[in-house]
């Protein structure tokens, strides 16, 4: 070590003699070469990772005021908890805004982790070699929706309670274990204020653990084999023999931490628009009736999860009871979410990004959008015969998307050569893009309201 060193230099060296801090650095951050072709849809992965630590500091601030205690105050019908979680919203110094950013990021989670998954979807990110960073992928989402549910108890309110209560339930119908597992989930024969307890405990530590080893692990995984891009090309195979640096690749920093910082800046906007006026989201975020205390002897005339449920609560309902048993609605909801684990096996098909794919790929992924985009509206609603009817058939379009793949992917040809190098989408595609999108939107809201 010179001795002209400066003082900042010094003291890296002697970090790194220690820990691999600039290696790490290099290898994940500056010389991490990411295809330049990147766009829109590779915001998300950032917007999770950003909207995981709003959570886990929002939530540690909550948890200094909360309390996981279902009792009620003497001399009236409101527990400690209901109680704790108005007086965070009333009395405590900024309370009301962490409580809004905790509730509002837990939606947001779940629409950046949609977009994301459904960018995967498009430009086939799951397809060899990147199969485990989807599996990961899926992991996450699993241990996500268990992260969202548990927390949705805690306020105590009529659909916390309800909520739960209709959910344990389900594990009941399990053959053999369903009833003795149902009762170690609650704590309970019901749900109560053991379930609460342990609910707290597996919210506020044991899954936020699990959940956050497996972004370590997606990100290694994905740092192993390298990003895929809109084209699907493997830049990888395309690299310059001197530096043997892929000649699509740029470096992740400062191109990329950039266009992700503008990002973050652009979701900022929304998030706090959101969270200044509008936080309930018209009972889609904090639903209306969970602004009542919990009451075991008060069912709601409509009990129905968050919006990012509905969709797997809808197959639930559509599937019927069966020799006796619910379960089969169980599995169907439980199938729903397995089975995206299994797409890098299920599309047998060598083309990955969607702007090559044929027609038939095209159809099929607008027709299990349309499914997914139904059945999340439908299981939002109370159900009727014709709403019934219409999710089985959505039900039925979700599982032939996944089951019918290995079939209709089996001899896909490119509907235009796929290119050897990476391209630019032009103006166009964006334009179609948000053509699109306002299609969806308009569609979806004639569906709500024609059923
Ligand atoms: C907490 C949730 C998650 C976080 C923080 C996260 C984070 C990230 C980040 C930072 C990237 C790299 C940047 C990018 O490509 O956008 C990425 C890539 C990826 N993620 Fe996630 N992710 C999450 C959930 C998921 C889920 C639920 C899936 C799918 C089931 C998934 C599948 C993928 C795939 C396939 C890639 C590679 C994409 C490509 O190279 O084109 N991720 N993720």
């Amino acid at each position: 070590m010179s001795n002209q060193q400066a003082l900042p230099e010094k003291l890296l060296n002697w970090v790194d003699e220690r820990f691999p801090l600039t290696s790490t650095w290099k290898a994940h951050v500056s010389e991490y070469y990411a295809p330049k072709n990147f766009n829109f849809w590779y915001f998300f992965g950032s917007l999770a990772m950003l909207v995981l630590v709003i959570q886990i500091v929002t939530g540690i601030f909550l948890t200094m005021n909360y309390k996981p205690d279902g009792n009620l105050i003497p001399g009236t019908n409101i527990s400690v908890a209901f109680a704790s979680v108005e007086y965070i919203m009333r009395d405590v110094a900024g309370g009301w805004i962490i409580r809004y950013m905790h509730s509002t990021g837990a939606s947001m989670f779940f629409v950046v982790v949609y977009l994301h998954m459904f960018r995967g979807l498009i430009y086939g990110s799951y397809k060899q070699p990147r199969e485990l960073v989807w599996v990961f992928g899926t992991l996450i989402f699993l241990i996500l929706m268990a992260e969202a549910f548990l927390g949705y108890l805690l306020p105590w309110g009529q659909m916390s309670f309800w909520g739960a209560q209709v959910i344990v339930n389900l594990f009941a119908s399990i053959p053999v274990i369903g009833p003795d597992l149902s009762v170690l989930i609650r704590g309970d024969f019901v749900v109560s204020d053991a379930t609460l307890n342990r609910f707290f405990a597996l919210h506020v530590i044991a899954v936020p653990l699990v959940l956050l080893a497996l972004v370590v692990a997606h990100l290694v995984a994905l740092h192993e084999v390298g990003s895929n891009n809109p084209d699907g090309v493997e830049i990888k195979k395309n690299k310059d023999p001197v530096t043997h640096i892929p000649r699509d690749g740029i470096p992740f920093h400062p191109y990329y931490t950039v266009k992700d910082i503008f990002g973050v800046a652009v979701f900022l906007a929304v998030f706090c628009a959101i969270l200044f006026f509008k936080p309930e989201m018209g009972g889609f975020f904090l639903e209306h009736p969970n602004f009542d205390p919990a009451d075991a002897l008060k069912t709601p005339p409509h009990i129905a999860p968050v919006w990012y449920f509905t969709p797997f609560y809808a197959i639930l309902r559509a599937i019927p009871s069966f020799l006796g048993t619910q379960v089969w609605g169980v599995l169907g909801m439980g199938g729903a979410v397995v089975l995206i684990a299994f797409l890098p096996w299920l599309d047998r098909s060598p083309i990955k990004s969607i702007r090559y794919r044929p027609t038939s790929f095209k159809v099929m992924l607008v027709l299990f959008l349309i499914a997914f985009i139904g059945l999340g509206i439908l299981g939002a609603m109370p159900s009727t015969n014709v709403r019934t009817v219409i999710a089985q058939i959505l039900s039925f379009i979700y599982f032939a998307f996944f089951l019918g793949m290995p079939f209709y992917t089996k001899n896909e040809k490119p509907c235009t050569p796929v290119p050897e190098r990476v391209t630019f989408s032009t103006s166009k595609q964006q334009m179609m893009f948000l053509v699109y999108v306002a299609i969806a939107i308009g569609g979806a809201y004639l569906f709500a309201h024609v059923v």
